[in-house]
């Protein structure tokens, strides 16, 4: 029988570093969610956003937040924004920007927002640059690692500053604990720490994570919080959920 296209294959296995093909793709919407459409990304399914030009390596598909679930995100977090002190004005940054979509929704979603991302892997940069040159997302992705990136980062005084982090889980998601925001490479909480130890401005922190969560490591997150929030959507089976945690720092909604 021929391999399952699920994330063992994408993810660990030999095509992670590939560029799907559409058919690759679909299959492992099917394969592993029933659903050939699973990778919507950019607003669009599968067989439109490849038909556009638009590639990802395999990786990234499993990687990458998809159209429904970072549409929910960046809703949520459009929503806490607007209870935010009054700003002169709002950047959000994706230290961990993948295919770039999560960024796509949240600029979609906060339109007054600037954007920008870093990615460290050379791959993945130079596609998500192409790919959201072809949606026409006006966003700039930089090629680092995000501990540079983040420090050499300016940004004016008292805008607001929403922080969407969403590190590789590795070996931090298992079966039996759940996800441990510790173990994430890097630490949620190390991102956390630096950005809350790099700027000075309002911030709006938005970590996905997943239904089960290692109830110490969220202890640990919410504790760098001023107020929190946590949100499981609802729109896989029981138990393979995922969620958002939101947290600020210097403000209250
Ligand atoms: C879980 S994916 C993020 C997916 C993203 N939310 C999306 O919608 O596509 C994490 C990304 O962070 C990148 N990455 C890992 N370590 C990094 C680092 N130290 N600095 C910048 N990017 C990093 C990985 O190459 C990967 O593309």
């Amino acid at each position: 029988m021929a391999d399952a296209y699920d994330r063992q294959l994408l993810l660990l296995g030999p095509k992670r570093n590939h560029l799907l093909e559409l058919w690759e793709v679909q299959r492992y919407g099917s394969d592993s969610y029933g659903d050939a459409d699973y990778v919507s990304i950019y607003g669009l399914p599968p067989a439109t956003w490849y038909d556009k030009g638009i590639r990802l390596l395999g990786r990234t598909a499993v990687e990458c937040t998809r159209d429904q679930l970072a549409d929910a995100i960046a809703r949520d977090i459009a929503k806490a924004a607007r209870s935010a002190p009054k700003a002169p004005g709002i950047t959000v940054i994706d230290p961990f920007a993948g295919s770039g979509n999560t960024l796509y929704w949240i600029l979609r979603h906060v339109p007054q927002a600037q954007g920008v991302g870093f990615e460290l892997d050379q791959q993945v940069f130079q596609l998500t640059n192409r790919n959201l040159s072809i949606v026409g997302l006006p966003v700039e992705i930089r090629h680092a690692d995000y501990l540079a990136a983040l420090t050499e980062l300016s940004v004016a005084d008292e805008e607001l500053l929403i922080a969407f982090v969403a590190p590789p889980w590795g070996e931090a998601l298992s079966a039996s604990a759940g996800l441990d925001l510790l173990e994430t490479t890097p630490p949620v909480s190390d991102v956390v720490d630096l950005l809350t130890q790099t700027f000075t401005n309002p911030l709006l922190f938005s970590i996905q994570v997943y239904e089960r969560i290692e109830p110490a490591s969220l202890a640990e997150v919410r504790r760098r919080f001023d107020w929190s929030a946590l949100r499981i959507y609802d729109f896989s089976p029981k138990g393979q959920n995922h969620g958002l945690l939101l947290g600020t720092r210097g403000w209250r909604p």
